[in-house]
């Protein structure tokens, strides 16, 4: 069993206060908190190793560069990939997704094609297919949800072999809603498409191994998993990305130019393009063995308790309604909820006043709330180190924030 007290002494902010009250972080979806070895691991390198990579004649180039495709095997290895070149460094979900749809979808997807999302997706998953179905003359369209915001399996008998591509958040942001990702993806391979999974929500909270989910590309940001900001990951199946052209030009990613022409560098270096950000994908390796050490089963166990804990307790307050699966098994980390008579930017406020962190709004998912007659929702995130003390200090403030807006 993990134990929050301990981990908790591994995060330096969360001993802070704001406005004199200890600080309840639960705006964990946006972006989590840094443990300790992630900060010293940036410092160590900037102190000790910082040159460029790829191009030393020199020891400390060599130093970075050793320790940047360290950093790719430990990602390949906290995903189950095959090979460390399936991984490409991005910076963050939303580059991973546009390097996909520009790279992969101007050549793979044509006019009358279809790019198929589930009617949850966070922008990130949405905009970049919007604008290739427009460049290419293809089709955007949504498989439906269910009324805990879920995708019935029923719905991908739509799939024809018009679909070029299954794009689908793995756990939603909005909802908590984990996607049944192992059966999209063998119902989106049996018509011929592609498919590409937002990992955003999943890598963070739970075991992740791409081969067994069976998808194609899977994108996630460092930042959410309590790495730095400014790293993210692209993985594709390697010969995926050796058919794909480069998403950005220039340095580092070309095998020869002359005045006329050029050729590129084989995967992952065709897609990076540039001085990369090799200390933040230092201290991505050093977030993810951090997690690795206490376990993502573990993680995964503790967290689904808070939200079974969470569900409950909310469910059972007076004008609150709780969205997305009560089956916790498909429920991540995410307890996205209204309140009766009070918008969730006032509530957030009022729980602001109280040191409780939480996100209100549309979470970047317009489209979903317009289809539910929502402005947005409040949404509490957890992560590793929150307690069921915190989910009760939540609960207690909603209470007064009812009492503020007299509606007790
Ligand atoms: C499900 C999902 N996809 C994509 C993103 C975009 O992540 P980033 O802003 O790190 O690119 C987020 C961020 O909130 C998310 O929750």
């Amino acid at each position: 069993m993990l134990d929050p007290t301990r981990i908790r002494a591994d995060f330096p902010i969360l001993t802070r206060t704001v406005y004199g009250k200890p600080l309840v972080y639960l705006d964990n979806a946006a972006t989590a908190q840094k443990p300790r070895v992630v900060l010293e691991a940036l410092s160590e390198f900037y102190t000790r190793h910082n040159a460029n990579v790829h191009r030393g004649v020199h020891a400390l180039g060599d130093e970075a560069t050793e320790l940047f495709e360290e950093a790719r095997r430990t990602v390949a290895g906290f995903l189950n990939a095959r090979d460390p070149r399936e991984v490409v460094f991005v910076r963050n979900t939303t580059e991973a997704i546009n390097l996909v749809a520009f790279a992969w979808g101007m050549k793979a997807v044509g006019a009358g094609d279809e790019i198929w999302t589930s009617a949850i997706e966070h922008h990130s998953n949405y905009v970049p297919w919007l604008r290739l179905a427009a460049a290419r003359g293809a089709r955007v369209r949504q498989f439906p949800m269910d009324a805990e915001q879920a995708l019935p399996l029923t719905a991908l008998d739509q799939l024809t072999p018009r679909a070029r591509l299954v794009a689908l958040v793995h756990v939603s942001n909005a909802f908590g809603t984990v996607h049944p990702v192992a059966e999209v993806a063998a119902a989106a391979h049996a018509v011929g498409a592609t498919v590409l999974i937002d990992g955003a929500q999943s890598a963070p909270h739970l075991p992740v191994d791409v081969q067994a989910l069976g998808c194609d590309f899977f994108a996630f940001s460092g930042h959410k998993l309590g790495g730095p900001m400014g790293i993210g990951v692209l993985w594709g199946r390697l010969e995926l990305l050796e058919a794909m052209d480069p998403f950005l030009s220039g340095g580092s990613m070309i095998d020869t130019v002359t005045y006329e022409e050029a050729t590129w560098a084989p995967p992952p270096y065709r897609f990076e393009a540039g001085t990369p950000n090799v200390a933040d994908a230092v201290g991505l390796a050093a977030a993810i063995r951090y997690l690795e050490a206490i376990g993502r089963e573990a993680i995964r166990t503790h967290e689904r308790d808070l939200v079974v804990y969470g569900l409950e307790r909310l469910a059972a307050e007076p004008g609150i309604h709780v969205f997305g699966p009560r089956d916790p098994d498909r429920h991540g980390g995410i307890l996205s909820f209204t309140m009766d008579g009070v918008h969730p930017h006032d509530l957030a406020t009022i729980l602001d006043q109280e040191g409780i962190a939480i996100r209100a709004g549309h979470h970047c998912c317009q489209p979903a709330m317009r289809a539910l007659g929502l402005s947005g929702t409040a949404r509490a995130s957890v992560f590793l180190y929150n307690t069921r003390e915190e989910i009760d200090q939540l609960v207690a403030a909603l209470a007064r924030a009812r009492e503020v807006f007299a509606l007790a």
